[in-house]
């Protein structure tokens, strides 16, 4: 049985549960609040895109003013490209046989960014890049204390930047870094400074590099839970933050955004009423992530999210939500709003209470 496919022009009650939806107006909002804070600082955007997955939202995104966009994935940058993106960010190292020959065949159309944390990495693709007659653009990924990915800062980013710079088909960009390990440190003096103190060894080993005759015009980091302090650090290009533009809980309460709005939510239904404070919704954890904040329902702080199973909400009503009965609606905010997004075919975008727009995510499961 196909699912219940909305007519644009509807209203949320006519829709089907659960389902995803943007509130258009929130979304522009931030989108446009993300870009003025950027320009404000002269540093460049480009936004993260493993949030939606949609070249229609990467499209919105440069059009409100990001000079390109970042993908997680060779997979996504396809479907970017193929959407008629060109400055994309792969803020991933690209690895074995298949993937580079997708690397050459992808820069046929686009003008990708790619990491390289070591010398291995960077050999296949000088070579085949090299074969097609082509150059790619590749930027140094510097471990800057994630402990994920990434060269050590200063001497040995210099040495790996010696070895990648000569090499053929290949244009050293410049360097990136990610401090994801910083975005919860709740004291905000203490998290600007651990900040800063992350950012500066990144923008010191752009420097080492620039004194060396290496020159470093990308110097990128960023993400939504420390957009604010990346912006303002001096020696930024660009900032990767893109979930910011839907918002969720776990930027709202772990990384204390308080920045924008929350375009995205869940529609559910309450389908159980078990108990007088008791109730469940038709959205589970196979519908909304509830692994990295807890979802909130959006508009009620007298109803709150207990657990998740697969397929079930349970609820917890205060006694002023006890009246909630079998077939309510309610709209929770996600947890975390990358991890939803992936669950879902459509994100049906809304404005003034109308379904203005239906945007599938073209890119996901795009994980190769
Ligand atoms: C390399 C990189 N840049 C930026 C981000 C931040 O993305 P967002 O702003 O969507 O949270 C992440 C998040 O995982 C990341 O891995």
């Amino acid at each position: 049985m196909p699912m219940t496919v909305p007519q644009l022009g509807c209203q949320k009650d006519d829709l089907d549960t659960p389902a995803l939806c943007v509130d258009l107006d929130v979304m522009e909002a931030n989108l446009r609040a993300m870009v003025s804070a950027c320009r404000a600082q002269g540093v460049g955007w480009r936004p993260h895109t493993k949030c939606h997955k949609s070249p229609t939202i990467a499209h919105q995104v440069i059009e409100a003013g990001a000079l390109g966009i970042t993908c997680a994935k060779l997979g996504e940058a396809e479907v970017m490209a193929a959407g008629g993106i060109q400055d994309i960010l792969i803020a991933n190292l690209i690895v074995g046989p298949q993937k580079v020959a997708r690397l050459v065949e992808l820069r046929r159309t686009a003008d990708p960014v790619v990491c390289i944390d070591h010398i291995d990495q960077a050999r296949p693709i000088s070579e085949a890049m090299a074969a097609a007659g082509l150059t790619l653009r590749v930027i140094l990924e510097v471990d800057i204390g994630l402990q994920r990915v990434g060269v050590l800062p200063g001497a040995p980013t210099l040495e790996l930047a010696r070895q990648v710079a000569p090499l053929p088909g290949i244009e050293l960009a410049g360097i990136m870094g990610y401090e994801g390990h910083l975005l919860c440190i709740e004291d905000q003096e203490a998290k600007a400074d651990a900040i800063s103190a992350a950012l500066t060894v990144l923008t010191d080993t752009a420097r080492l590099l620039v004194e060396n005759g290496i020159p470093c015009p990308i110097v990128s980091c960023g993400g939504t839970g420390s957009f604010k302090f990346a912006i303002t650090h001096p020696g930024i290009s660009d900032v990767q933050a893109g979930g910011g533009m839907f918002m969720d809980a776990f930027y709202r309460h772990r990384c204390q955004v308080t920045e924008w709005g929350h375009a995205l939510t869940v529609l559910a239904t309450v389908v159980g009423r078990p108990a007088a404070s008791r109730a469940i919704i038709d959205a589970g954890k196979k519908t909304m992530d509830g692994s990295t904040h807890t979802p909130l329902v959006l508009g009620r702080d007298d109803i709150h999210i207990e657990s998740l199973s697969a397929e079930h909400g349970t609820l917890r009503l205060d006694p002023s939500a006890q009246s909630l009965k079998i077939g309510d609606r309610l709209e929770i905010i996600p947890g975390y709003s990358d991890l939803t997004c992936v669950m879902h075919e459509n994100f049906l975008g809304f404005r003034g209470g109308r379904l203005e727009v239906i945007w599938p995510l073209e890119g996901r499961g795009r994980i190769q």
